[in-house]
């Protein structure tokens, strides 16, 4: 026989067990089962909107949605076609694989991706007419001799080294660089349509290198000039430049993390006073609680010790899926409501919560960090406690947490 079963799960459709799955199952009616231990909402309703904000911060730009590392761990595809739907006329990508992924989901306007490796697929973007950024000569010539065999132009955005001191042509190199461009725009394997470069200190929008690679920047813009190479495009600002520092927003800006309602750092300003809305809200649910009594040491080591009676919780979550062990003994962790800290060590697949008195159940949600509706804070504020950054934070949540997606179109 076939037990009446109850299943009330978050955004996913109904999974088919089979008619035999339940067969020696204990009846269980009527009571709602959640299908995930744990889940990162993701509103795309606040993607849309953030993409207004920062068009709004840079009028005279056009708006490139950096989407790679999966949308800031929000997820690739729902991320950009959200991006889009805010009025992004760019997405940006790291890698070439991204674009081609972007493209194979139907993605038809302006990608660039800017981070290939020898032997990358450089084909499949070119002929998907995927911009290309352009650090360095090999990437020149493997981009021509894919340009040769799609039969058509890569479109490329060469990349000077303003002073970041990462990818880019060094100042040194960059004459030579640019003549190289020219020479396959002639022979008709590329058309150069961006000079692009990326800030070391946008977070810090007194900081003097701002001024320096501004002028590096509009220094290698001249020399291109003076070359015959005049491309429609140059950009150079993410985010926090975005925000803070209009003199570098040119043609297009270029924000990845303020796409997603995470303000770029606390100098640039906080979500909400950058009219952003966090769109991620990681959660889980509590596996089981139970009373302990004084003296009873938690998690591997005992780094926390109860001090009298009282109720842990148990998270299915852990540094496997993205919470990092420097948030051992650490918080904030709402349980039923009310924030508490993590009791001793993040393990692999779960952490304990010490609620005190709290009437807390199995099954209750717990929020580590979202928008704030529910008092949770935001991915910011919960990185700081654990040493790090909310950019890693929310790139770094695994693949084992489904993201479920509300306020899509
Ligand atoms: C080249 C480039 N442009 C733009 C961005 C977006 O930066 P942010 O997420 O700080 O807005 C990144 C992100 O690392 C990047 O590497």
């Amino acid at each position: 026989m076939l037990w009446a079963v109850t299943l009330r799960m978050r955004g996913t459709p109904m999974p088919d067990f089979g008619p035999d799955s339940f067969e020696s199952a204990p009846p269980v009616t009527g009571v709602d089962v959640p299908l995930h231990r744990a889940w990162a909402e993701v509103d795309l309703s606040a993607i849309e909107a953030n993409i207004g904000r920062l068009a709004e911060a840079a009028p005279t730009a056009e708006v490139m949605a950096v989407v790679k590392a999966d949308g800031y761990g929000h997820g690739l595809i729902p991320s950009a076609r959200a991006s889009r739907r805010g009025g992004a006329q760019w997405l940006g990508v790291a890698l070439l694989e991204e674009a081609i992924a972007l493209r194979d989901a139907g993605d038809s306007g302006p990608i660039l991706a800017w981070l290939p490796v020898p032997g990358d697929k450089f084909f499949e973007c070119v002929s998907r007419n995927v911009d290309l950024g352009v650090s360095a000569p090999w990437m020149l010539t493997q981009i021509a001799q894919a340009s040769a065999v799609a039969g058509r132009a890569a479109r490329i955005h060469l990349k000077i080294d303003t002073g970041l001191g990462r990818s880019g042509a060094a100042k040194a190199d960059w004459s030579a660089l640019v003549r190289e461009a020219l020479a396959a725009t002639r022979r008709g394997e590329v058309e150069v349509v961006g000079i692009w470069s990326h800030l070391a200190y946008a977070d810090s929008p007194d900081h003097p290198t701002i001024g320096r690679q501004v002028e590096e920047f509009e220094d290698a813009i001249a020399t291109a000039s003076r070359l015959g190479l005049e491309p429609q495009y140059r950009h150079l600002a993410n985010s926090a430049a975005t925000w803070r520092l209009p003199q570098t927003h040119y043609d297009i800006v270029r924000p990845g993390i303020s796409v997603y309602g995470i303000s770029p750092g606390e100098e640039v300003g906080t979500a909400s006073s950058l009219g952003l809305r966090p769109a991620m809200t990681l959660g889980a649910r509590i596996v089981m609680t139970k009373r302990l009594p004084a003296g009873s040491g938690i998690s591997y080591a005992h780094q926390y010790t109860t001090e009298r009676e009282t109720t842990v919780v148990l998270v299915p979550l852990g540094y496997a899926d993205g919470i990092p062990r420097s948030a051992s003994g650490r918080g904030p962790i709402r349980v039923a409501g009310k924030a508490h800290s993590i009791a001793g060590r993040v393990c692999m697949d779960q952490f304990v919560v010490d609620v005190g008195d709290d009437l807390v159940r199995d099954g209750d949600e717990v929020v580590l960090f979202g928008p704030g509706d529910r008092g949770e804070v935001d991915v910011n504020e919960w990185a700081q406690q654990a040493d790090t950054i909310g950019y890693e934070i929310v790139t770094r949540i695994g693949p084992r947490v489904p993201r479920i997606y509300v306020g899509g179109a």
